[in-house]
C-alpha cells in the first residue's frame, strides 16, 4: 500500500512552508533542532523524515494533507513523541512530513455544568488535568509520560495507563471528535453528546487508529469529580494468585472505587530502588509481590479498606501493607511504580511486553512466560509488572547479570524477536492481547499479522483502502 508514495518535491515542501507561516515548521532529519521528532523513547529505532510541519490550525491540517494527498506524499502525525511501538517514527523511509500538532494546544471550550473539555490534540495530558483540578474536576486518564504525552497521541493510540480500571481507556473518555480525512476532509462531531446513535461511530474509528486513517485535531473529553478522599496503599503478597484474592475481596466491598491496582515485584522493586535511589522501599522486609492499590471515593473510605486488609491478612492473603498518610507519602508510593519504565530501560531491557490475559490467568502466563523465555537463553532476567485489574503485565526482559545490553546484543543478534515471539506464543496460549494499550505501531504489524485473524485483517485493509487510498497516512504503521 505504501509503495506508491513519492517524496515530496520543492515545490510540495514550498506550499506547506506558506501554508504554516515561518514558526510553523522545521527543517528535516539533518537538522539539529529537529532530532528529537526522530527519537524513539526507548532508544531502539531511528526515525526519518524531510520537514517537520506545526500547523496551528485544522484548516492548515486539512490544507497540507489535501496537497499530499494529491502529490502521494506520505505524513507522519506526532503527538508527544512518547509511543514505545515506533508509531510516531518512519523507520523505513526518510522522505515523509512529520506533522506535528504541538501548536494546537488550545482548550477550545470547557464546561463544569456538562463536565466537559474540547481540547486540541497537542494539548500535553498533565496541562489537562491541571485544568480540570482548578475546577474542582479531573481528567483521569494518566500514565508515567504525562507530562510530555498529547491527547490526540493519547486518542490515536487509545491509551491505557495507570486508571483504566475505573474511568476506562482513552476511548471512553472521548465524547466527540475532528479529525481530518487523507483527502483534506473535516470531520468534526464534538458536539459533547452522550448518545449519538446515527450510523458507524467514526470516532471510535479513528480512536486508536494511530494516525492511519486521519489526524485527530480536536477532541471532547470526559471530565469526572474529585473524589473527597483518596486511599493508597502498598500491599504485599507471595503470589500474583493472592494479589487477584485480594483485589477480589476488595472489589466486593469497594467495587467501582477502585482506581489503581498496580502489581510489581520484588525484583521490579529492587530495579527501580537501585536506579533511583532517593526512592525508599515501603517496607523492611523482603515480600515476593507487591500490589499497590488506589481507591477513591466518598469520606471514611479509608476504614472500609482498612477491614478488608485486616481480614485478608487473617486468612493469609496479604502479608503486609503500608498506606499512604500524606500527599507526599501518596507520590512516593506512586514514583515506585511510575519510575519502573525508566529503570527497566536504564537497566537495559532488551523487549518489553504489552500484554493482557484474563485476569484468572496472570499467575499462570507470568510463570509460562518466565520458562518460554529462558529457554530462549540461559539466565536472562525479567521484571513482570502491570495493571493487574486489566490483566495487563509488562514483562521486560533483561540480558543475564554481569552483561550490557551492548555486549550482550552484540553477541546474540536474533535475541530480541525470539524473546518477542516467546512471549507472544504464550500470550496466544491464554487467549491474550499482543497489545494491551500501546497499539501496533511498526514494531508489532508482523504480529498482527500472525495474530489478528484473516477477517479482521481483510476488514481494516478495506478500511484503510476507503479512507487513505493513497495510503498518505502514517506509512508502515499499523497494517504496514
Ligand atoms: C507502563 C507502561 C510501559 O505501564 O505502559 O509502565
Ligand atoms: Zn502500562
Amino acid at each position: 500500500m505504501t509503495s506508491s508514495l513519492r517524496a515530496p518535491d520543492a515545490t510540495l515542501i514550498k506550499a506547506i512552508q506558506a501554508i504554516v507561516g515561518e514558526a510553523g515548521w522545521k527543517p528535516g532529519q539533518e537538522a539539529q533542532e529537529a532530532q528529537r521528532y526522530f527519537e524513539d523513547p526507548r532508544g531502539r529505532f531511528q526515525g526519518g523524515g524531510c520537514l517537520i510541519a506545526l500547523p496551528e490550525s485544522t484548516e492548515q491540517v486539512a490544507e497540507i494533507l489535501r496537497l499530499c494527498d494529491k502529490a502521494k506524499a506520505g505524513v507522519i502525525p506526532y503527538g508527544g513523541g512518547t509511543g514505545v511501538v515506533a508509531g510516531q517514527l518512519s523507520i523505513a523511509r526518510d522522505d515523509a512530513i512529520i506533522l506535528s500538532l504541538e501548536r494546537m494546544n488550545r482548550v477550545r471550550q470547557f464546561s463544569v455544568e456538562e463536565r466537559v473539555l474540547t481540547a486540541e490534540s497537542g494539548c500535553i495530558l498533565e496541562n489537562l488535568h491541571s485544568y480540570a483540578f482548578e475546577a474542582g474536576l479531573m481528567f483521569p486518564l494518566s500514565m508515567a509520560s504525562k507530562g510530555s504525552c498529547s491527547i490526540g497521541g493519547n486518542l490515536a493510540t487509545n491509551a491505557g495507563g495507570i486508571q483504566v480500571l475505573r474511568h476506562g481507556n482513552a476511548r471512553d473518555l472521548c465524547l466527540g471528535i475532528e479529525a481530518v480525512f487523507a483527502n483534506g476532509d473535516v470531520f468534526s462531531e464534538l458536539s459533547p453528546l452522550r448518545k449519538n446513535n446515527t450510523g458507524y461511530d467514526l470516532r471510535h474509528l479513528l480512536i486508536g487508529s494511530e494516525g492511519t486513517l486521519g489526524v485527530i485535531t480536536a477532541a471532547s473529553l470526559v471530565l469526572k469529580p474529585l473524589d473527597p478522599e483518596t486511599v493508597t496503599v502498598f500491599c504485599a503478597m507471595t503470589s500474583p494468585g493472592k494479589a487477584l484474592r485480594l483485589y477480589n475481596r476488595l472489589d466486593k466491598v469497594l467495587g467501582d472505587s477502585i482506581s489503581g491496582l498496580e502489581l510489581m515485584s520484588d525484583f521490579g522493586l529492587d530495579l527501580v530502588t537501585t536506579h533511583f535511589p532517593a526512592l525508599a522501599k515501603p517496607f523492611r522486609d523482603r515480600y515476593p509481590w507487591y500490589l499497590l492499590v488506589e481507591v477513591g471515593g466518598h469520606l471514611g473510605i479509608r476504614a472500609r479498606v482498612e477491614d478488608v486488609l485486616s481480614e485478608s491478612m487473617e486468612l493469609e492473603i496479604l502479608q503486609d501493607a503500608v498506606f499512604a498518610d500524606s500527599q507526599a507519602q501518596r507520590a512516593a508510593l506512586w514514583d515506585l511504580r511510575e519510575y519502573t519504565p525508566e529503570a527497566n530501560r536504564l537497566t537495559g531491557a532488551i523487549c518489553s511486553s504489552d500484554t493482557s490475559v484474563p485476569i484468572g490467568q496472570i499467575e499462570p502466563f507470568i510463570a509460562r512466560a518466565a520458562q518460554a523465555v529462558a529457554k530462549q537463553h540461559p539466565g536472562l532476567r525479567i521484571n513482570s509488572y502491570g495493571h493487574m485489574g486489566d490483566g495487563n503485565i509488562h514483562l521486560n526482559v533483561f540480558p543475564p547479570a554481569g552483561f550490557s545490553k551492548a555486549d550482550f546484543l552484540a553477541g546474540n543478534g536474533a535475541i530480541i524477536d525470539a524473546v518477542r515471539m516467546a512471549i507472544n506464543e504464550t500470550t496466544h496460549h491464554f487467549g491474550g492481547s499482543i497489545s494491551a494499550e500501546h497499539g501496533i505501531g511498526r514494531l508489532k504489524t508482523s504480529d498482527l499479522k500472525t495474530y489478528a485473524g484473516h477477517a479482521k485483517l481483510k476488514a481494516m485493509t478495506a478500511v484503510k483502502k476507503a479512507l487513505d487510498p493513497n495510503g498518505i497516512l502514517n506509512p508502515g504503521a499499523l497494517i504496514g
